[in-house]
């Protein structure tokens, strides 16, 4: 596995595997790598070449008074990690090169970001799609990687690409969940142990939802109120958000008739945690034939 930490190195040997013909997968993260990070690594591992982990914590993605500071790094740990899931080349750019002096070109997706973590976290997604723009111009993937945890992001990012004629094949896999149901995030590192086990009501919530949808419930907001009342129990715990919107579009939705994304955002102590799922309705005539509430 090769380290590279300069933009014209990374640049060149992107040059020298595409000259080669080789296909390269691309899994970007902030580090403090987890298992959710791994499986996108060892995907990209069974359909390209190449695979490359960039490791950058993007200050422009973070607001002033968020954790930019104190987010968790450890280079060494996470070089054995990338390793051990096969990563050919951990890209870990310093801020100096990745924002020059007079930094001054930002990528800006309008729509989809001023709702969900956009509302409570402006210019956030503008960080994000620029830092991802930049690193896509350097790494030159055929497939990047993206974990479904981030939902929203993972959308903006394939709003991005499309609108912008990228020419990047965007993958979004699966959140991997702690045996307790929590979904691992860089961000749980934080929580301290009753922190640890009020979080754990984040996916509880989301599996109420799933239930009451599978059992017929198309009203979002009797489905939002039964996940904010067993939010709202837990005493360390404040709601950000808790939202059932489109897939794609990411608006409200007023009765569930389609797949959509129940997402969430909730404050254990300081710590700020996201969660979703994805749901669809039972056909009118199931829940009908069941004698269950529509
Ligand atoms: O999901 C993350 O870790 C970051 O938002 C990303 C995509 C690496 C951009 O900094």
């Amino acid at each position: 596995m090769k380290l590279v930490d300069s933009i014209s190195r990374m640049a060149t040997l992107a040059r020298m595997y595409k000259k080669e013909g080789k296909s390269i997968g691309f899994v970007p993260t902030m580090g403090a790598l987890h298992e959710g990070h791994l499986s996108l690594v060892r995907t990209a591992k069974k359909h390209t070449d190449v695979v490359v982990i960039s490791i950058f914590v993007n200050p422009i993605q973070f607001g002033e008074t968020e954790d930019l500071d104190k987010y968790p790094r450890d280079i060494k740990r996470d070089e054995e990690l990338a390793r051990t899931a096969g990563a050919d080349i951990i890209f870990y750019p310093p801020v100096s090169q990745m924002y020059t002096d007079g930094y001054s070109t930002y990528v800006f997706v309008e729509g989809l970001t001023d709702t969900l973590c956009g509302a409570s976290r402006p210019g956030h997604f503008k960080g994000v799609a620029t830092v991802v723009t930049k690193l896509f111009g350097i790494v030159k993937p055929d497939i990047a990687y993206f974990g479904q945890k981030d939902a929203q992001q993972a959308i903006v990012i394939k709003k991005m690409v499309e609108d912008l004629n990228v020419g990047i094949e965007i993958k979004v896999l699966p959140i991997v969940r702690e045996e307790d149901g929590l979904a691992m995030s860089s961000r749980n590192a934080y929580l301290s142990e009753e922190e640890r086990r009020d979080a754990t009501v984040l996916y509880r919530s989301l599996e109420k939802a799933e239930g009451m949808t599978k059992h017929g419930e198309k009203d979002p907001k009797k489905i939002i109120k039964a996940v904010t009342e067993m939010i709202t129990e837990v005493p360390g715990a404040k709601i950000d958000y808790v939202s059932i919107v489109d897939t794609k579009s990411l608006k409200n939705v007023d009765k569930i008739s389609q797949e959509v994304l129940i997402a969430i955002a909730v404050y254990i102590g300081k710590t700020r945690l996201i969660d979703n799922i994805m749901v669809k309705p039972v056909p009118e005539a199931h829940s009908a034939r069941k004698g269950l509430a529509v």
